[in-house]
Formats: C-alpha cells, structure tokens, sequence
C-alpha cells in the first residue's frame, strides 16, 4: 500500500506554494481569534506591561550606584534593593496574570476550529474523501490545531511584546550614551537580513515536515485497519519497513528544521554578544576617561543584557509563527473545499415538481406522482479519471417502475457500486439525470432525497454504538422498539439478542467484534428500518450462507413488495428476489428483462449466472 503512494506533484492534500506570505495566511486566523481579542490584547498589553518593568530595573541600579553606593549610604542600598525587589515580584505576577488570561480562550479558539474541521469533513463530497488520504486529514485536525494554540498562546503575543521591548530598550540605551547605543545596533541589519533568508527557507521545510507527519498518520490508520490482512499475508516486515522509511524521511525533515534553526540561532546570539563585548571595552574606556559615570555605564549594560532574551527569543518565534502559517494553510486547504450544497441547486424541493429536466417526460406531459426510478441518458466519470479514458457508466437508460425490484447484474468491475451511487447522489452524474416519482434528483436537497431512498453497501460498516443505535441510524426521529425488532426479524438479525446485553450491545470498532455476516445483516436492518420509499442495496446477501440466505430472502421479499428497489447481485438466488434483471456491462446497460428471459437470450448473462451457479453449489 505504501509503495504505491502517489508522488508529492500530484498529490490533492499537499500545495507547496513557496511565494505564500506568513503574515496573509496568519490572517486568516482572525474570525476564530475574534471572539477573544480583547483578552488576546489586554494579555499582550499586560506582557508589555511586565517587559517594560524588566527594563526599569537598569535605572534604579543606576540611581543606586552614582547615589547611595558612591556615597557609602547603606540605607540608600537598601531602599535600591526593595525597589529591585517590588520590580521582580511585579513582573512576575504580571505575566502569571497573562498566562491566565489566555489559557481557556485559546483551548476555546482551538476546540471550535476542530469542530468546524469536522463538521465540514461531515459535509464534504464523496469524492473528496476518495482523493484525501484520511492520515492527512487526522493531521490536520490534531497537530496542526495544536500547533495553532501554542502559536496564539506564545508567538503571536511574544512577538508584539518583545519588539516593543527591543524598542523601548534601545531607545533608553541611546538616551543613556548615544554612541554606545549606535554600536549595540550594528549588528540589527545583518541579523535582519539573516531572519528573511531563513523565514522562506525555514516555510518550506516546515510544510515538508507536517506532510510527512500526514503519510505516517495514514500509514499507521491503515496497518491498524488492516492488521488482519498485514499478518495474515506475513506483512508486518515490510509494512514496518514502509513505515521505517517515512519515519527517516521526517527526521531527515526535523534535522534539517533544526539545522537552519541553529543557524539563524547562532547569527542573533553571536553578533548582539560581539556588540555587547564592545560596547563595554569602549565604556570602560569612557569611565576611565572621567567621560561617562560608573553608574550610566551599569545602567547601559545591564539594559543591554536585559534585552538579550527578547532578541534570542526572535529566532524560534520566528520559526514557530512559520508552522503555524503552514498549518493554517494546510487547515484551509480543507476548509476551501466545496461541500455539498445542503440547499436545493436549482429551484423546486421534494414535494413539488422539479425544473423540466432537458428532454425528460416531464417535459411533455406532467410527471407522475408514482413513477419509480428513472436514469435518462446518465453518463458518469470519477472526477479524477483522466480526460481520455471512458466515462465509467456511458448512455444509462433505466426505468424501475413503481413497486418494483430490479436486479442489477453485471461483471465485477462494471460500475454497479457506481450507479447505485448516483441515486442518493454520492456522486453527481456528469451528464443525464435520475428522477424518483417524476421530480430530478439534482433540484432536491440533499436530506429530503436521503429520507426517501436507504441504502446497504458492499462493505458493512458499523460505529461505535450499540446495536440499536446503529440500526435506527437508518430510521427517522422517533423510531423506537417496534420498529427495531421488524427490522431484526426482517434482516433475520435475531442473533442480536443474544450478544450479552442484547441490543444493547456495543459494536463498531470500540465494541463487540462481528462476523462479516453478522454485520451484513445489520447493515440490511438498518436499511430496511425506515420503511423507505426506495431502496437500494449493493450484493448485501454475498456475506451469508445459503440457509440464512434463503431465509433472509424470504424476508425481503416482503420488504420488496412495499418499495421500488434496485439490487446489486451476483448469485441466481438473489436476482430471483427482483422481478426484472438489468445487465450492466461495459458501463451501459446491455438487456433488461425477467431472469429466464435474459437465460435464454443472453448470452453474456447466461455465461455470469452460469458461472455463480457452479460456484453455490
Ligand atoms: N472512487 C473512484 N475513483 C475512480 N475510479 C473508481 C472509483 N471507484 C471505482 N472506480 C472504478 O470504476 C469502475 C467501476 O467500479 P465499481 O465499484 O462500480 O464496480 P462494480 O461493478 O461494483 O464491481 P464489483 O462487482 O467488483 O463490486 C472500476 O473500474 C473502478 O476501478
Ligand atoms: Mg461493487
């Protein structure tokens, strides 16, 4: 599976966008930030607050080594010292106040973009999920939120309150000795020009690594997905190797990450200290020379030393803020997708009569009330499919009459599990349209067309819940018991009451573990519970042997005798269930009719019912 993966070029879930700017992308931040600015703010005002202190305590030493230390006035030290002392513990409950004063609001920020995230994966198409790598999407909503918390927790604020520091630094060490302060700032320009150089390069191997954190999610959700086969095949060898590799790739990733982070760390640390060194050498000298006070010179330097952590800090800051463009980059490329419209697309709800669609019957005369499902000239392609290649299902004419049961019937690979898709419109069809009862399916909103028509696919997936739950998934808004157990008896999914706590039971992958049959069946009952109007069940017996089969059969027929169904089917037994037989092949519909009328006239079909009919016995 891993090997498989395609390239980073061609990939959906990853833009390496490099002219991006940080500050653009943070931006888009702002309608979550906005709820809680104003704490954002007074914590940043609060910090600088707090920052300035810090700068406070060069002049009071400054006051204390010309005044009371020249002077010998050991109450003067004193009173210098429970100034220092007022100074520290002001600071420190200063910013004790703005750890408090965003830590909730941010967990805030960060729990309400993970719940727009997955509200909008809810609500995204099909074919986006078949496109996105689920490893990619776990990432995004786990370690790029969290990146994004700490991001307005520390960074953003840092950023502000350690420029204005920098600032009101230099400014009072200009003010103290203008020609020391102007050779403490040479330094600043090629440090600047170092953080640009290393800002761009720095975005890039950031979005490297966050991929790269993606694919191994995905390698892990699939290997723990699919451990049975992984052992089953003897796999876990290769499989740890794949994920061996990815894990390299990502620590050559981070290295890299850290190599340019001690790079840039090194230039900010270096050059300020050079400039320190020499700024005292030519201090002394001016103190010796009776130019400059003992005092001033005090003041100066521990100004100097004062703002070594804000100038130190700008290079992870930095750094930090740049992942935190990335991840809101990557949180958005998500969010950007379209999702399903949930309001009808053009025009007319269920209930009344949809726009004509072009050249449909309804065009003529008025569409019927009752008139089953109908596929006018449906064609469909995957949207990923190349441009050149065959549309998947091509010229689909189809009419399921009201009330009844059609078999689909058709080699493996035909397109049956796509053209069921197109009815509750999983899929849009690229071209045609499908009308149920007259009205296009396409002018319908989503939730009155997922009311009428149940389905059961291949794969029968249950969640975490208990049987019941999982089952009347399946029914609307107050369906209880009896509903259940009809479903249940009609799925004959008895077995349900006697898992240990009956239907009770917890399933899914947090609960009891099922047979493939065992699931078949409650997938078949949550179908079925509803009562829908028109059902649409994808081989839901394949899972079932031939006793329970039958007498699931049996059961269904009742359930067929009250809806317009279509079912997907490979065995004889199954197809004998529907009154008329589609077969699909070559993405078109090549005959309809009854089961023995295509036995007789079909060769293709006689050839695929021959061939399941060996295969039961
Ligand atoms: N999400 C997808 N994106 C692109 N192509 C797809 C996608 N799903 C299926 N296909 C392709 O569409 C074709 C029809 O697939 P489909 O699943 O409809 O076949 P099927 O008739 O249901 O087969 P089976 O009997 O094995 O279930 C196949 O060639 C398949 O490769
Ligand atoms: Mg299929």
């Amino acid at each position: 599976m891993v090997t498989t993966r395609a390239t980073a070029e061609d990939r959906p879930d990853r833009a390496d966008r490099s002219d991006r700017s940080a500050v653009r992308t943070l931006l888009r931040l702002w309608p979550y930030v906005r709820p809680v600015r104003v704490r954002l703010f007074t914590a940043a005002a609060v910090a600088i607050v707090a920052s300035c202190l810090a700068l406070v305590i060069p002049l009071v030493l400054k006051w204390m080594v010309d005044g009371p230390v020249a002077d010998r006035d050991p109450a003067g030290v004193w009173l210098g010292a429970l100034y220092l002392l007022l100074l520290g513990i002001g600071e420190a409950l200063l910013f004790g106040l703005r750890r408090w004063l965003v830590a909730r609001p941010l967990a805030g920020v960060e729990a309400s973009m993970r719940a727009d995230l997955y509200r909008h994966l809810q609500r995204l198409p099909v074919a986006f999920h078949d496109r996105w790598a689920s490893g990619q999407l776990l990432s995004r909503g786990t370690t790029d939120l969290m990146l994004l918390r700490m991001f307005l927790a520390f960074p953003l604020t840092f950023l502000l309150v350690n420029g204005v520091t920098i600032l009101v630094g230099v400014v009072i060490m200009l003010l103290q000795d203008w020609t020391l302060g102007l050779v403490i700032l040479i330094p600043a320009v090629p440090v600047m020009v170092t953080c640009v150089i290393f800002e761009k390069r720095y975005a890039s191997v950031a979005r490297r690594a966050q991929d790269q954190v993606g694919d191994l999610t995905t390698v892990v959700e699939e290997s723990v997905l699919g451990i049975r086969i992984i052992k089953g095949f003897g796999r876990h060898r290769t499989q740890a190797r794949a994920f061996r590799e990815l894990s390299r790739t990502l620590r050559g990733t981070e290295l890299h990450k850290a190599r340019l982070l001690a790079t840039i760390w090194g230039v900010i640390v270096t050059l300020p200290e050079l400039a320190i060194g020499a700024a005292l050498v030519l201090g002394a000298v001016q103190v010796a020379d009776g130019e400059l006070s003992a005092g001033t010179l005090v003041a100066f330097l521990s100004t100097a030393l004062a703002l070594r952590w804000p100038v130190d800090s700008i290079g992870f800051l930095l750094a930090m803020s740049q992942e935190a463009a990335t991840a809101t980059e990557r949180y958005f490329e998500v969010m950007d997708q379209t999702p399903e419209p949930e309001a009808p697309q053009r025009g007319a709800g269920l209930g009344q009569f949809a726009a004509p669609p072009r050249g449909a019957t309804s065009h003529e005369q008025p569409a019927p009330d009752n008139d089953g499902i109908r596929f006018h000239n449906v064609r469909f392609r995957y949207p990923d499919a190349p441009e050149d290649s065959p549309p998947t299902l091509d010229n689909i004419d189809l009419h399921i009459r009201p009330g009844e049961s059609m078999a689909l019937v058709g080699p493996t690979g035909s397109g049956k599990t796509t053209l069921t898709a197109l009815i509750p419109r999983l899929h849009e069809v690229t071209s045609g349209h499908i009308t149920l009862d007259g009205h296009d399916i396409s002018a319908m909103d989503r939730k009155s067309l997922r009311d009428l028509v149940a389905v059961a696919f291949e794969e029968p997936t249950l969640f975490s819940a208990s049987v019941a739950d999982n089952v009347l998934m399946g029914a609307g808004e107050g369906a209880g018991e009896p509903e259940l157990e009809r479903a249940l008896g009609v799925a004959q999914a008895a077995f349900a009451h006697d898992l240990p706590h009956g239907t009770e039971t917890q399933v899914g992958e947090q609960g009891l573990s099922l047979s493939g049959g065992q699931r078949q069946r409650l997938a078949l009952a949550r179908a079925v519970v509803g009562r829908p109007r028109f059902l649409v069940l994808d081989d839901p017996l394949s899972a079932l042997d031939v006793h329970t089969e039958a007498a699931v059969e049996a059961a269904l027929r009742e359930v067929l005798a009250e809806t317009t169904a279509l079912i997907v089917a490979h065995r004889p037994s199954t197809v004998l269930l529907a009154d008329r037989v589609a077969l699909l092949s070559g993405g078109r519909i090549a005959a309809v009719g009854t089961h023995h009328e295509l036995l007789r006239t079909n060769a293709e079909y006689a050839h695929l019912m021959a061939g399941t009919e060996e295969a039961d016995r």
